[in-house]
């Protein structure tokens, strides 16, 4: 029998069976005594050893009961062992079994349920806690309260489900980068700093399963079979295999997804477009629409604090999602690309300098001045007071616009949401950053710790919990299945592929180009670098408004080349 096939309450099972056979063998001999003269009582008492020993088998079936219920298993222990005694006294008595043979079962027993205990102690995860770094982030920030509240929801449901002691939720940095320097500070045993620092748990960035690979349990024997990697998104599940010189790792698994896309407010597209309130098809025509909802605002509210568009223009990751997309929908190439040589730096002169000049325009025109100082939050929050036409953001922006919050009028019925505008040029086309977050264990997380970390992970991508993430937080969850789900599609309407939905079309189900992934498969661990030296870039051409945009435009693929040359030659060394 297969041990996936046996009742999960043991000591009961075993039980059930031994006193069974016993008291089977009681009856048999008290029957043929009875039988051929049945003027004498029935033998009613080896009736009810079988009798009992049908009951703990039943009783170890009943689905429902608590399969490490340890202090269950102590009391049906002391029953049972009661119970065999009783049955075994009596077949001395009888002289159907010597006294040696009876201390022989007696031990048996004893040592074979204590197997079971100790057994129970291996998979009971009763004493154990874990601990998570999740999306419950530091600071205040918009969609945290939803996420926070969520987190803590699930890590209840867990103990109760799983019988874990405590799930502790750690806190994490806002900004992506930094996030990460916090991540390796606890991954990293040279900067480790004591036992309280471990976490079993990570939420990673879809960017960095090549710079944590070293620290991440493997997790290709849960999760690498075809059967559950067929249910995410090919392209994402398959970012998440790192190959090392020990061979392919499954560092993560995907949680949920994100994506760069426009978000508009219809009701603006309405009153000012009345005969064409489309979202733009090109970045220009977002410009203009922009500039002609800004201008008309502001004359109505009569203060200049309304503004055409907002995004993130932060030196960070943020800004790198931002102008990939900018440089790509124009044609520019995606920052470095594969090709047979190796990596290449991806990045056309003219259209990147045309798409960087563009943006640079959009400062003080249609964006605020800070903009260079905005992070996703920050930009959201000028939105979220009703006080700008369009805006650049994750996923999550849909369902916190039009969540009711204190001190805030929704955005309930006014937000559209839309594939970013194209550029111009014949390469032009739309373009999406691909973001999302991932599950992964730390490697250095041992026994048990391990086992409920790997269980947590299983949790977090249930279908249940997948849906209720998307419910209650508006993320989109990684299973595709739900992207079908009538509930969350109510929610989350920029899910429906109807034709009610042109702009975003199929964008979820189908593996289509616009959704642009950053190099950090391909470049690793100097993903960070090269992110860094783009942003740092990209942000010095916008806030000192640079004359000529082309002359750092190649100095920027000059310096992006440099990165890749060293660790051509580093590789080479090896
Ligand atoms: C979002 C994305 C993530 C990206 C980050 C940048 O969280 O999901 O992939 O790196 O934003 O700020």
């Amino acid at each position: 029998m297969d041990s996936s096939e046996l009742p999960k309450l043991l000591v009961p099972y075993v039980s059930g069976w031994v006193i069974l056979c016993l008291s089977a063998l009681w009856l048999a001999s008290e029957l043929v005594r009875w039988l051929p003269n049945q003027s004498d009582v029935f033998p009613f008492e080896p009736l009810i050893a079988t009798l009992s020993s049908l009951g703990f088998l039943i009783f170890s079936i009943i689905p429902g009961l608590e399969e490490n219920d340890w202090g269950l298993a102590w009391v049906i222990f002391i029953i049972a062992l009661g119970v065999l005694i009783w049955i075994m006294r009596k077949l001395k008595q009888r002289s159907i079994i010597t006294s040696g043979l009876f201390w022989t079962v007696i031990i048996v027993f004893v040592l074979v349920n204590m197997f079971l205990f100790w057994n129970y102690d291996q998979i009971n995860l009763r004493g154990t806690t874990i601990k998570v770094m999740l999306q419950t982030e530091l600071d205040e920030s918009t969609d945290n309260y939803a996420t926070k509240t969520w987190e803590e929801e699930i890590a209840q449901q867990f103990k109760k489900d799983v019988g874990v002691k405590n799930v502790e939720i750690d806190r994490v940095k806002n900004d992506v980068n930094e996030r990460l320097k916090q991540f390796l500070k606890h991954l990293n045993p040279d900067e480790r700093h004591s036992s309280e620092d471990e976490v079993d748990v990570f939420a990673i960035d879809v960017i960095w399963p090549g710079i944590v690979a070293k620290y991440a349990e493997d997790l290709t024997k849960e999760f690498a079979n075809k059967k559950f990697s067929e249910k995410f998104d090919p392209k994402i599940f398959e970012n998440n295999k790192v190959t090392t010189s020990n061979g392919t790792k499954l560092v993560a698994v995907p949680w949920y997804i994100d994506a760069g896309l426009l978000y508009y407010r219809k009701d603006l597209l309405q009153e000012y477009f009345p005969n064409n309130d489309q979202p733009p098809e090109t970045w220009k025509d977002l410009e203009n629409m922009a500039k002609t909802i800004q201008d008309g605002e502001r004359k109505r509210l009569k203060r200049d604090d309304f503004w055409g568009f907002v995004w993130q223009g932060k030196a960070s990751e943020g800004l790198t999602c931002n102008a990939l997309e900018w440089q790509f929908s124009h044609g520019g190439g995606k920052i470095v690309d594969t090709k047979k040589n190796g990596n290449e730096v991806d990045i056309d002169i003219d259209a990147t300098t045309k798409a960087f000049d563009q943006a640079k325009n959009w400062i003080n025109n249609i964006s605020p001045p800070e903009t260079g100082k905005f992070d996703d939050i920050d930009m959201f929050r000028i939105w979220r007071k009703h006080n700008a036409a369009f805006m650049r953001n994750w996923l999550y922006a849909y369902n916190e616009s039009v969540t009711k919050h204190s001190g805030y009028e929704d955005l309930q019925g006014k937000v559209g949401v839309a594939l970013l505008p194209k550029g111009d040029g014949q390469k032009a086309s739309h373009a999406s950053t691909l973001g999302g977050w991932q599950l992964m264990v730390n490697a250095h997380s041992q026994g048990k710790e391990k086992k409920a970390a790997i269980k947590f992970v299983e949790f977090l991508i249930d279908k249940e919990r997948q849906k209720s993430l998307a419910l209650k937080t508006g993320k989109v969850p990684a299973l595709k299945e739900l992207y079908r789900d009538g509930e969350i599609v109510r929610q989350l309407p920029f899910l429906d592929d109807d034709d009610d939905n042109p702009y975003l079309k199929n964008f979820f189900v189908s593996e289509s180009i616009e959704k642009v992934q950053r190099p950090s498969t391909s470049t690793g661990d100097n993903y960070t670098r090269i992110s860094e030296i783009y942003s740092d870039k990209v942000h010095y051409i916008l806030q000192n408004n640079v004359a000529d945009t082309q002359k750092a435009v190649i100095s920027l693929k000059e310096k992006i080349q440099r990165v890749l040359d060293s660790s051509k030659s580093v590789d080479k060394s090896q």
